[in-house]
């Protein structure tokens, strides 16, 4: 089959080398000139495991290009839209206005049947609108609009579109069912379900997926401080609930909060969806606001641990993205907890293995140093933010001799109680006993 993926953004990128991989051939277009010259020479515009080499391959097999125009659209059998939806400011909906642009676009280029893909998170509704401006730009045109939408983890994009546990179409025709199938055929070998349904419910799957995991993972936040009062370990609370096969292991891992380039836009999205039409989400309202308070509070614990003050301190950080694998700072923790380790007054030497330069962009006067050692060096006390491989098997006497004072805030839960006591450093985590 032949797609257009209009945006080389995270999503499009992603769907687009994954699509060609699975024999299609595909085209990804963006506006953004630099963008396509810096892809076609094989370099890529974000971090993601295994991409510059799938990329690679399948342009040298001849299924993958990247256009900044629109000419593989008359011809395309499917065209996706995976272009931003960021929040938009001051109200929190989702901003459509990049995804009604594209439409208004693609429309007026539209030749012979073509199916029309809303692959970016979108609304309840924003299928329906995407019609109308197709059908306003270009009356004789000869398409459907389907919504599918992904749930791709960044760090693990490839393996999530290669092998997901579910594919979700929503379309209102058979002709566009047809065309959809084919181009998921790859993935019937491992029997993944695919979901079929009408358009405003595969929206609707999108947004619910999200807020529910952001729930789960907000609950066991809770939990944790709980744990933390009465003496329990939220790491065995979350065993003994996972293997209840109606909670499920998943999303239980208790920590800063989360962040990311989809959970707090999409829980807030759905929030106002919900609020405009008059059924609020009022579990999911209180998730956004609990979350956002504790990303906040996160630096308490650093202050505390450091006996109160931290002014004058030097605080190692170690991660700064909002999760290990990815460049991403997006809603990361990290910008809160070392803005208000800042504001108390401390110096910061932080370490990131792929954040550094997105994170020069959202934090100032941070020492950004080459690796986690140096970054604890002379310092009071040590935060650990993000839980990258690289900070699990710290040489821990060698931490603590380049420290001033052996003191580790670890946020993720990476080390175990036991064995940074002996090894003499005053530890801290979240929801477990001391
Ligand atoms: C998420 C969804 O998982 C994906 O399906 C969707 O399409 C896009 O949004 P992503 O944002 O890449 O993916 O990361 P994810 O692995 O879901 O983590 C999101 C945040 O939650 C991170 O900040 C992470 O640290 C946090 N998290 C996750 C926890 O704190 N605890 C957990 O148990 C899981």
């Amino acid at each position: 089959m032949r797609v257009t993926m209009i945006g080389t953004g995270y999503v499009g990128l992603v769907s687009g080398a994954c699509f060609a991989d699975f024999g299609h051939e595909v085209v990804c277009v963006d506006k953004d000139e630099t963008k396509i010259e810096k892809l076609e020479a094989g370099v890529m515009p974000i971090y993601e495991p295994g991409l510059e080499a799938l990329v690679a391959e399948n342009v040298k097999a001849g299924r993958l290009s990247f256009s900044t125009d629109l000419t593989s659209v008359p011809n395309a059998d499917a065209v996706f839209i995976a272009v931003g939806t960021p929040s938009r400011r001051g109200d929190g909906f989702a901003d459509l206005s990049y995804v009604y642009n594209a439409s208004e676009e693609i429309a007026r280029v539209l030749e012979g049947y073509t199916v029309v893909v809303t692959k970016s998170t979108v609304p309840v509704g924003t299928g329906t609108e995407v019609e109308q401006i197709i059908k306003k730009t270009n009356a004789g045109a000869e398409f459907s609009v389907v919504s599918n939408p992904e749930f791709l983890r960044e760090g693990a994009a490839i393996q999530d579109f290669k092998r997901p546990d579910r594919v979700v179409v929503g379309a209102e025709d058979d002709r566009a069912i047809k065309v959809m199938r084919e181009l998921y055929r790859p993935l019937y070998i491992n029997e993944t379900p695919i979901v079929f349904t009408n358009r405003s419910t595969s929206e609707l799957i999108k947004y619910a997926a999200n807020a529910f995991l952001a729930t789960k993972i907000t609950f066991i936040n809770e939990v944790a401080d709980l744990c933390e009062k009465v003496g329990a370990n939220v790491q065995e609370v979350a065993k003994g609930i996972g293997l209840d096969g109606r909670i499920g292991s998943k999303f239980l891992h208790a920590g800063p909060g989360y962040g990311g380039s989809c959970f707090p836009k999409d829980t807030l999205a759905l929030v106002r969806t919900a609020q405009s039409v008059n059924a609020p989400a009022r579990i999911v309202e209180t998730v956004v606001e609990v979350n956002d308070a504790r990303k906040k509070q996160m630096a308490d614990r650093v202050i505390a641990a450091c006996g109160g003050s931290i002014e004058g301190k030097t605080i190692g950080v170690l991660g700064l993205t909002f999760k290990p694998n990815t460049d991403d700072m997006r809603d990361s923790p990290a910008i809160d907890i070392v803005s208000a380790l800042q504001s108390a007054g401390a110096k910061i030497s932080a370490y990131d293995p792929a954040g550094v330069e997105e994170a020069k962009l959202v934090l100032n006067d941070v020492d950004y140093v080459e690796g986690p050692y140096q970054a604890l060096e002379g310092a009071d006390a040590v935060v650990i933010i993000t839980e990258w491989d690289e900070f699990r098997a710290l040489d821990l006497e060698r931490v603590k001799s380049l420290m001033k004072a052996p003191i580790m805030v670890d946020l993720r839960n990476i080390y175990r109680p036991a064995e940074m006591a002996e090894h003499g450093f005053e530890y801290s985590s979240i929801g477990r006993p001391a």
